[in-house]
């Protein structure tokens, strides 16, 4: 479904089940992560980029203390009060919202004085590492802004998203998924520095394009495997702190030559795990020069080596996901290739040459075919404006 028709079709449901017109709409797209994974807890660099899908949030002011939240597409309802807004345990997909508002009203949504009626609807695949979740808290909070007369920034917009994942959804992310949702531009990359929370946008040019694909592996970042890998990159900052003589609070602080340098005091596992956020970090660095020199190839390799790093280090790869990236890496017109996201599945994210998006995507469904038996889907994904009301 294109934008428009969610649009339309949001509003429809909308209207015939409050019987009424939203007072505010806000939507809020997807992302990829193009170059540096795992390093936004690490207060490091990203490459990403906010997609041409999204989600849409619509919302009417309530008489009275109460609230409504439906979801539009498979039209489930879940009504509670302002004083009364917690995690829920079951039908979790409300806690991206209720968190959301939650923490609008810094965790005491009873200052709301009103409730609300929302309703959303989207078209972000998910469970394919597109960031759906962010989205979803992304246009929640600009269209409950808009209700209430809040202004913030959208830096701290990002950061009450991110509140909601840790302690509604269970999710220790950092801030990369709700900021690309946010910053992104059209046509172009969002160049994040999360030390500093600074964000800019670097244009790619007409001749390269993004594809996804989403493998069938299950992607899901809830089950302890992504807070496992945060939690070896804080204990191998807390080593390099000990042991480097410059102050070290994150993995940001440390390059590859210290780890090399100081790697056997760490466990095997704990540095491998610390050597990938520390590499993409570089590479992010080189990546950034590269583009500016309009060395899209480099960028590209620059690509592949971040998900060999991913593969060997981080091992936040899969079979599904190597087999994409390997097949790529054997198409003349793609450029690079990596997982893009959390990882554990979901998608790669390919840099190619746009007229062979076809082609690309045909060898690869093949050779994934050949391996699984089942096809992944294969996407061009326009790099596009970040989240806005409508
Ligand atoms: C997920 C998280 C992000 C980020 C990426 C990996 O998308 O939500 O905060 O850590 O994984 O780079």
């Amino acid at each position: 479904m294109q934008n428009q028709e969610v649009y339309d079709e949001l509003v429809a449901k909308f209207e015939k089940q409050y019987g009424c017109k939203p007072a505010a709409v806000a939507y809020a797209p997807g992302r990829i992560e193009v170059l540096g994974n795992h390093t936004d807890y690490n207060e490091g660099y990203v490459f990403s980029a906010a997609i041409d899908k999204g989600t849409f949030f619509a919302v009417a002011p309530s008489e009275d203390t109460k609230c409504s939240l439906t979801a539009g597409d498979f039209m489930e309802t879940v009504e509670f009060d302002i004083a009364n807004v917690a995690p829920a345990k079951e039908m979790t997909w409300q806690n991206y919202v209720t968190g959301t508002f939650n923490w609008l009203f810094d965790g005491e949504p009873a200052k709301a004085g009103k409730g609300w009626k929302g309703m959303f609807l989207g078209n972000i695949p998910l469970g394919a590492g597109l960031s759906s979740s962010a989205a979803l808290e992304m246009c929640t909070v600009l269209a409950l802004c808009k209700l209430y007369g809040i202004e913030k920034d959208k830096t701290t917009l990002a950061k009450i998203g991110q509140k909601a994942e840790h302690t509604f959804a269970g999710c220790p992310c950092g801030l990369l998924d709700q900021a690309s949702s946010l910053y992104g531009k059209e046509g172009g990359l969002v160049k994040s520095d999360f030390r500093y929370c600074k964000f800019e946008n670097v244009d790619l040019g007409p001749t390269v394009a993004f594809m996804m694909v989403k493998s069938n592996a299950k992607h899901a970042l809830v089950d302890g495997a992504y807070a496992s890998r945060r939690q070896a990159c804080e204990d191998a900052a807390k080593y390099f702190a000990g042991v480097l003589k410059h102050p070290v609070t994150h993995l940001r602080d440390v390059s590859c030559a210290e780890w090399i340098l100081y790697r056997g005091g760490l466990s095997e596992t704990t540095a491998k795990r610390a050597i990938h956020p520390i590499g993409e970090d570089e590479r992010v660095i080189n990546g950034a020069a590269l583009l500016e020199k309009g060395d899209l190839a480099g960028f590209g390799s620059l690509m592949f080596d971040s998900h060999e790093s991913s593969r060997n280090w981080f091992e936040n790869s899969c079979e599904e996901l190597d087999t994409i990236v390997d097949a790529a890496k054997a198409i003349p017109e793609v450029l690079g290739a990596r997982l893009s996201g959390g990882g554990f599945g979901g998608s790669c994210c390919l840099l190619v040459k746009p007229e062979a998006a076809d082609k690309i995507a045909a060898a690869i469904t093949a050779a994934y075919k050949t391996a699984y038996g089942d096809e992944p889907t294969c996407a061009v994904i326009k790099p596009s404006e970040g989240a806005h009301l409508v």
